[in-house]
């Protein structure tokens, strides 16, 4: 059999807002700026994962507004839960559309659900950490991709860090025992960072709204742009990931901001 690597597009954190900035950002161009560049340049993506937090302000213009724009991607899509996409009935349905890919590959991709309702922190069930195991098992012979809402990793920026996933450690401990995991992607805080544990690597991806920084007593946005994650899936476990940021009219955020 022949083995292709995977690519894949990982976008995160819209917080859509209709008819007004949030946060000095219009969200609805930003993030139809990252559509238009993921439809030009990456449509030989094998996969496009919308990493949750798609909806700010919960209208029906939003939810619409986000609908429309991905059905300009011609590519299978993933979805995970961000603890602002509280609608269970637009998140099912969501979850609802099929994906079919015909890509022979020696990697698998599996998801955690972190969302924890009513809550901003991130919070993973026992039971679906004994699930994600026993399927790691049963796939000992691929090397595993996982994608998650939440971080694992402090920031150092206490305003963000209060709302981490908060049974981290225990997370942790099951993820170093899944042999074959090369790689976790999560959204939620807004920025591209890099950790290691026991060999296996975290990447969190910046927003395709505001940007958040780290190690900041208090709570400022960061002025890089809009941007999402390419991740490529190689031969024999390897893989790389590519930040792309993305310019257009979409305002610039505020200097200082009171809350989000
Ligand atoms: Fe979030």
């Amino acid at each position: 059999m022949i083995y292709k690597e995977l690519k894949i597009i990982f976008l995160s954190d819209m917080h859509l807002v209709y008819e007004k900035d949030f946060l000095g950002i219009n969200t609805f161009n930003s993030f139809s700026s990252i559509v238009d560049n993921i439809v030009i340049n990456h449509s030989d993506a094998d996969y496009v994962i919308f990493g949750g937090d798609l909806v700010q302000d919960q209208t029906t213009e939003s939810y619409n507004f986000f609908k429309s724009e991905i059905k300009k991607i011609n590519t299978p899509k993933l979805f995970i839960r961000g603890n602002h996409d509280i609608s269970d009935k637009f998140f099912i349905n969501l979850q609802k559309e099929k994906v079919i890919s015909s890509v022979n590959s020696n990697w698998e991709i599996l998801f955690l659900n972190t969302y924890s309702k009513g809550n901003i922190f991130g919070k993973v069930k026992e039971s679906d950490l004994d699930l994600l195991l026993k399927k790691s098992e049963s796939l000992s012979d691929k090397y595993l991709f996982l994608y998650m809402h939440h971080n694992l990793f402090i920031t150092g920026s206490p305003w963000l860090d209060i709302h981490i996933t908060r049974n981290k450690d225990k997370i942790l401990e099951f993820l170093s025992k899944m042999r074959n995991l090369k790689i976790v992607v999560n959204g939620h805080i807004h920025q591209e960072t890099k950790h290691q544990y026991k060999g296996i690597n975290f990447v969190s991806a910046p927003s395709t709204s505001i940007q958040f920084t780290s190690n900041e007593k208090k709570f400022r946005l960061d002025n890089k742009k809009p941007g999402f994650l390419e991740i490529n899936l190689q031969e024999e476990g390897r893989w790389e990931v590519l930040c792309h940021r993305v310019g257009g009219n979409f305002g610039s955020p505020e200097i200082n901001p009171k809350s989000y």
